[in-house]
Parts: C-alpha cells; sequence; structure tokens
C-alpha cells in the first residue's frame, strides 16, 4: 500500500526504543492472519522480532491483581526514577493486552512531555479507573489512554505514553520490552548508574 510505503521510508535507522527500520519492515510484513496463526495476539509481543536485547522480568500474577488497582515496578532497569512503571488490569480488553481477559497492560510512568511523573516514588500513582487513564501529568496535566497504546487524551504531550510489552505464562507476568522512547533517555537499554 502507498501509505505503507510512506511510512516505511520515514521511519528512522534506529529511532533509541529497540526497534530498527529493518525490524518495522519485517513487523509490517506479517499480516493479521499471520499473526494470530503464530499466537502473537495471546500476549506475546505485538511487534515481532522488536525486543532483541531488553530483559525478561517477572513483575506480577495475574491471580494478583485486582481491577483497577495498579502495582508499581521498575523496567528495563531497576534504577533510577523514570523507570517507575504501572502494572494494571483495566476490567475491559486493552490494545496489546494480556491475560484471560487480554486486559493487563502496563505503561512507563514518565510523562513524554517533559517528564512529569504520573508513578511518583511517594506512590501517589495518577490512575483513573472510570476513564481508564494515566494522568493528568502534574506539570501541564496530559492524559494518557492506556487502554488504547497510551495514546494522548488531553494537553502537551505529542507522543504516547510508552508501553511495556507483557507476557503470561501460566500465572506469571513478564515484562520483556518496551514500545516508545521512555522520557530523558537516547535509547531505553543504555545503562544507566
Ligand atoms: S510534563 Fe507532562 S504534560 Fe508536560
Amino acid at each position: 500500500m502507498e501509505v505503507k510505503k510512506k511510512e516505511i521510508a520515514e521511519e528512522p535507522e534506529d529511532c533509541g526504543c529497540g526497534v530498527t527500520r529493518r525490524q518495522v519492515m519485517v513487523g509490517a510484513a506479517v499480516g493479521t492472519a499471520a499473526l494470530a496463526a503464530s499466537g502473537l495476539v495471546t500476549g506475546k509481543p505485538a511487534i515481532a522480532g522488536s525486543m532483541d536485547g531488553y530483559p525478561r522480568k517477572l513483575i506480577g500474577t495475574v491471580s494478583g491483581l485486582s481491577t483497577d488497582q495498579p502495582q508499581v515496578f521498575t523496567y528495563p532497569q531497576d534504577a533510577p526514577s523514570i523507570f517507575r512503571s504501572a502494572l494494571v488490569k483495566l476490567g475491559v480488553p486493552a490494545v496489546d493486552g494480556v491475560g484471560p481477559e487480554g486486559d493487563i497492560v502496563a505503561f512507563n510512568g514518565r510523562c513524554p512531555h517533559q517528564g512529569g511523573e504520573l508513578v511518583p516514588e511517594d506512590d501517589t500513582l495518577r490512575y483513573d479507573g472510570a476513564s481508564k487513564t494515566m494522568g493528568p501529568c502534574p506539570w501541564h496535566l496530559s492524559t494518557f489512554d492506556v487502554s488504547n497504546e497510551g495514546m494522548i487524551t488531553s494537553a502537551h504531550s505529542t507522543q504516547n505514553l510508552p508501553q511495556i510489552v507483557l507476557e503470561v505464562e501460566g500465572d506469571n507476568i513478564y515484562a520483556v520490552g518496551v514500545k516508545g522512547l521512555i522520557y530523558g533517555m537516547p535509547s531505553n537499554l543504555m545503562q544507566v548508574s
């Protein structure tokens, strides 16, 4: 399709989020039917082959989650605070949600606009169960729809909230990658001391 070619041509060689242009092209070549057949729609990473280098970290259990009760974890590194993230069972199906109901998602907690904290260390986590959003950001009020890839719903951010890619194995939930660049990082996988 003409539109798809244009998108691929404008994709940078390495956006810093672990997705190269080649990997995007490979992902684009895989049709919806192939994804369904391969099991990728059941909780595997949504972008085939793009999560190379990310650790596989146990972050929670399906049975340990209650609807609209977020749990805090850090990923892909344990510190500093820019890696604080929220794991939440939405109670409604979500884009790239995992678990039996496809409603478990996770997002990094730094606002992509200028780094406002949505998952601060004092645990005043900014999540609203009624609207399935994270925010508003304490700095300029950006709000993100976590049922729909962290899409901005209001205010200043021009990027989605980075979504943590999840896998479920038995009752365990693992973080296996990140879609989008975490605020302040030239690369999500760059080691921060
Ligand atoms: S830093 Fe979040 S809206 Fe500006």
